[in-house]
């Protein structure tokens, strides 16, 4: 079953001679408990798409339909209830609430929903993101890869059927990204999540079911050939990033 599509999507930033057509007419159909992997070089309109499939950036021109409705399509409200239900985002630069400590942001969108999280299922979020010490320390005490993980519990605590995650593992080392690329896995499984996933990784992108290649705000041709192929691009890109110089044993184990 497809859970999300995209007809036509298109984003362009500015007007006249300064506009940058960041997304152009993309069509991707994803299907429901699919792990999908977006690669694709630094301004090739990652971060652009993945807002607009996640319904916080409306798009200049197409749709975007989640279990055929029309998203864009709802006022303003009712999207906004759509985010909080069905989506969980993981944001490239985090978006913590400065004045809120680690627990309430990750229990944020559990509270503009009106829905208490039990204690115990908070307390397992901040175990698994190994966030114990610092509980109630608030963004600015954290370091970067703490706030990444506080923005990933925050995205996870409401089990979203969507889970939409840009570069989830971007500021950790080795072993804390494979942890959160595993725990991503389990959750994927567990609760039948369709996770979309933005990653310079190769190795965490090749654990996926499929790769979606961007480049240049379009989707690379071909991306239901072999994975081999569609990274192979990746490999001159991402070279030289101590993020890409993982243990692929240790990865898979
Ligand atoms: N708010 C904005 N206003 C104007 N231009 C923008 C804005 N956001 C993004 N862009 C431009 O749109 C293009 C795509 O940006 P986007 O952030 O989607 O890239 P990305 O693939 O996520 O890159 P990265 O890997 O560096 O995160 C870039 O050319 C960028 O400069
Ligand atoms: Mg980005």
């Amino acid at each position: 079953m497809v859970i999300l599509r995209t007809e036509n999507l298109c984003k362009t930033y500015g007007k006249n001679e300064n506009a940058v057509q960041a997304v152009k007419n993309v069509n991707i159909s994803i299907e429901k408990g699919e792990f999908v992997a977006i690669v694709g070089s630094s301004g090739s309109g990652k971060s652009t798409l993945m807002h607009m499939l996640g319904g916080v950036d409306r798009p200049t021109s197409g749709k975007v339909f989640v279990e055929d409705q029309d998203i864009y399509a709802l006022n303003d409200d009712k999207l906004a209830i759509f985010r909080r239900r069905q989506v969980g985002l993981i944001y490239q630069f985090y978006n913590l609430i400065p004045v809120l400590n680690v627990e309430e942001n990750i229990t944020l969108p559990c509270e503009l929903d009106h829905r208490t999280v039990e204690k115990e299922a908070l307390d397992e979020m901040v175990k698994s993101m190994g966030l114990e010490a610092v509980r109630t320390h608030l963004p600015n005490e954290l370091s970067g890869g703490q706030q990444q993980r506080v923005a990933i519990g925050r995205a996870l605590i409401t089990k979203p059927a969507i889970l939409l995650a840009d570069e989830p593992t971007g500021n950790l080392d080795t072993k804390n990204g494979n942890e959160i690329m595993e725990l991503l896995k389990a959750s994927n499984r567990k609760n039948k999540q369709t996770v979309i996933m933005i990653t310079h990784n190769l190795d965490l992108a090749k654990q996926a079911d499929r790769i979606i290649h961007i480049e240049d705000g379009m989707i690379r041709d071909g991306n239901d050939a072999r994975m081999d192929e569609n990274v192979a691009g990746m490999e001159e890109s991402a070279a030289g990033t101590d993020e890409n110089v993982t243990e692929t044993d240790e990865a898979k184990a």
